[in-house]
């Protein structure tokens, strides 16, 4: 009798925290590369070059056909998205007259770093997409009119209508530290650009709160140095370069500089803007977690470094027959695996890295405890 009741309590509150959380935003804003985007890459690339993530396996798990998420299925704002009761948010690229519920202006291989600096130096050497973080915020303000109009008065506070709104900055630093890691710089190089990459972060950050942007969620790095494609492009006869894991131990120690940087510039903003609830949320430590105790989170030991989907070596990845090439095939479950195609990750990983930013512990707070405080 007892137990029936706290059980019934238990269930009751669970109901009573679903219903708060579902549809208190009206809308989401999201702005990133890869790991985010839901297919702004694909339409705006494939004019111009040949592109592989509209092909099939892409979007296998849940979609049923690919849609320019470069994963299996789902990835994290679509996770976040489900929790509030709120639609996918279309690709910003899309032109979709839907913008009231929320857009996605990611892109795959967005920098924080305008490309043209990466351009100019030739740290690359081959044209980048201008989708910068820079960009990518030029398009929400371009936009802005017609989805709100807010004047400066009620810019702060709940009133105006961003107020309701959140948005997700990130991850960015990604593809700015990848480009100079595959470009032969050395780790003292790549560590020098760190602070660099962290504040465009935070002035982007920025320019949101003061446009009336009260939740922010900024995403850190992931541990680069684990993923199938970097372990590959960045081979090192040395072991030294390899922590216990087998995960490049100079990249993944970059990310964790960049994550260190970003959480302190984030407490000065939360000083700064204390009517803004700005949560930080880690990317890192989800994946290394998964990546050090598959087992335990039903993921499959032993190819915890390899990609889902891609052909031979020994991470399973070649740059020349990688996922969505014709013949290249995923493995029998992707669920069981942490990297899908050697760079991005399984929709079960975005699942988890979502669960852990929505109800803790991988977000400083988590956004359920933001949105009850
Ligand atoms: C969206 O609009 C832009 C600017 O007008 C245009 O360049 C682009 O081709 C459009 N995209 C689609 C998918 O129609
Ligand atoms: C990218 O676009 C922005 C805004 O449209 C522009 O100011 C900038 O010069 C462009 N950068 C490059 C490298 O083309
Ligand atoms: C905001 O104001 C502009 C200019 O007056 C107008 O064109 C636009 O339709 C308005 N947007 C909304 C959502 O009311
Ligand atoms: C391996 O790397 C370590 C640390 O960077 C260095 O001290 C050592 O000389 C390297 N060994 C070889 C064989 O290059
Ligand atoms: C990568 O794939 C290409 C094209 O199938 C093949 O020619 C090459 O041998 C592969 N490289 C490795 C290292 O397996």
């Amino acid at each position: 009798m007892e137990l029936k009741l706290a059980f019934s309590f238990a269930l009751l509150f669970c109901l009573s925290r679903a219903s708060s959380a579902s549809r208190y935003f009206t809308s989401i804003y999201s702005f990133g590369d890869s790991y985010v985007d839901a297919g702004n890459f694909v339409i705006m690339a494939s004019s111009t070059v040949p592109v592989w993530y509209d092909k099939p396996p892409y979007g296998m798990t849940f979609f049923g056909h690919s849609t320019g998420r470069m994963s299996d299925g789902r990835v994290i704002v679509d996770f976040i998205a489900e929790e509030f009761g709120l639609p996918f948010l279309p690709p910003s690229q899309a032109n979709s007259s839907t913008l009231s519920q929320g857009l996605n202006f990611a892109v795959g291989g967005a920098t924080a770093i305008d490309t043209g600096f990466f351009e100019r130096n030739h740290i690359v050497s081959f044209k980048i997409l201008n989708t910068s973080l820079d960009v990518q915020l030029g398009w929400f303000e371009q936009l802005k009119p017609s989805i709100c109009n807010t004047t400066k008065d009620d810019a702060k506070g709940d009133k105006n209508c961003w107020g309701k709104s959140l948005f997700v900055v990130g991850e960015f630093g990604v593809n700015d530290y990848d480009f100079l890691w595959t470009a032969g710089k050395s780790k003292q190089e790549v560590e020098s650009f760190v602070p660099r990459v962290v504040r465009k972060i935070t002035v982007a950050v920025e320019r949101l709160i003061n446009q009336g942007a009260v939740y922010v969620i900024v995403a850190g790095n992931t541990p680069t140095g684990c993923a199938p494609a970097l372990l590959t492009l960045l081979a090192s006869p040395n072991r030294t370069d390899y922590d216990g894991i087998g995960c490049l131990r100079a990249l993944n120690h970059v990310s964790r500089q960049h994550n260190a940087l970003l959480r302190a510039a984030l407490e000065g903003l939360r000083a700064k803007y204390p009517h803004a609830k700005i949560i930080f949320a880690d990317f890192y430590s989800p994946i290394i977690q998964l990546t050090q105790e598959p087992d335990r989170f039903g993921f499959a030991a032993g190819g915890v470094l390899k990609a889902c989907c891609g052909t031979g070596g020994a991470y399973n990845w070649n740059a020349s027959a990688s996922c969505g090439m014709p013949g290249v095939a995923a493995c029998r479950d992707p669920s069981a695996s942490v990297s899908w195609d050697g760079i991005h990750y399984t929709e079960a990983v975005h699942r988890y890295v979502a669960e852990g930013w929505l109800h803790g512990p991988y977000a400083d707070p988590p956004i359920l405890a933001a949105i009850h405080h």
